[in-house]
């Protein structure tokens, strides 16, 4: 790898078609096994996330008993049938809530529970002491390098949020003054969808890129040159617009 200044072309439509082919993966697992020597290297990108004052509060989890992931997969069944019961008055998206596959626990290869340790080198650490959730952040920093890395190395990751943190705790004996930030499903796939599935069932769109952008202050979202950035995207060689 080069450390030069400037990523070479191939460097940066690596990294660009790492970005953009990344997707949510809840399904297209194919049960092949991870070797470890691949897992080491993703949990090394994460590992060299960005943390608030260098505080690297993170620890991963890793989850392949298939007793373990049952435990685990009740605890989805149950959240999952809670959220559905939220949207009763809406009984459209109700329906379409119940159709979608939302995880991957039992198919993929290892789950990873990636948690925060605000005691890792504390109680002072510089940059957290005005905004206390940098220091998970900076644990979602280091799960989207893992995701990105992941990616490189042809495997999917599916993050499963519809679980209780509790069962969490209790079924992998994780300590009160430890938070679980993530439950990600890992494996090889057969297939990395263009767009996320939550797009392609009709669930919701992505966001066009001008209405997110402000201009010095909140209230000003005219872009000057929005026509140019709008022709840069299509320009693009990924579908960074999809
Ligand atoms: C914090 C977080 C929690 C998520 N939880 C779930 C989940 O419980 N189940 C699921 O199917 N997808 C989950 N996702 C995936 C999102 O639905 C997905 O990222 C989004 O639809 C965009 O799709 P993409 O990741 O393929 O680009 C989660 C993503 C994030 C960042």
């Amino acid at each position: 790898m080069s450390t030069d200044l400037d990523f070479t072309i191939t460097e940066k439509e690596g990294l660009y078609k790492a970005v953009f082919s990344r997707r949510d993966i809840r399904s297209h697992f194919i049960g092949k096994k991870i070797p470890d020597n691949v897992l080491v290297k993703i949990l090394n990108a994460a590992h060299h996330a960005p943390s608030v004052g260098f505080s690297q509060p993170w620890d991963f989890i890793l989850i392949k008993k298939k007793d373990t992931k049952i435990k685990v997969k009740n605890s989805f069944i149950d959240e999952r049938e809670r959220s559905i019961s939220l949207l009763d008055n809406d009984l459209d998206r109700q329906d379409k809530y119940t159709k979608l596959k939302l995880e991957g626990i039992l198919e993929s290869d290892i789950n990873i529970c990636v948690t925060y340790n605000p005691e890792r080198f504390g109680p002072f650490i510089l940059g957290r002491t005005s905004i206390p959730e940098t220091g998970e952040y900076s644990v979602c920093c280091a799960i989207q390098n893992l995701w990105l890395a992941a990616r490189a190395e042809g495997i999917g990751v599916g993050w499963v949020s519809i679980l209780s943190i509790e069962d969490l705790r209790k079924i992998l004996g994780i300590p009160n003054h430890v938070k679980p930030i993530a439950y990600l499903c890992l494996g090889y796939v057969n297939k990395f969808e263009d767009r996320p599935d939550l797009e392609r069932v009709g669930w919701l769109r992505r966001t066009i890129l001008s209405k997110v952008i402000h201009s010095e202050d909140w209230n000003n979202t005219k872009l000057n040159n929005w026509n140019d950035t709008n022709k840069i995207i299509k320009d693009l060689d990924y579908r960074s617009n999809g």
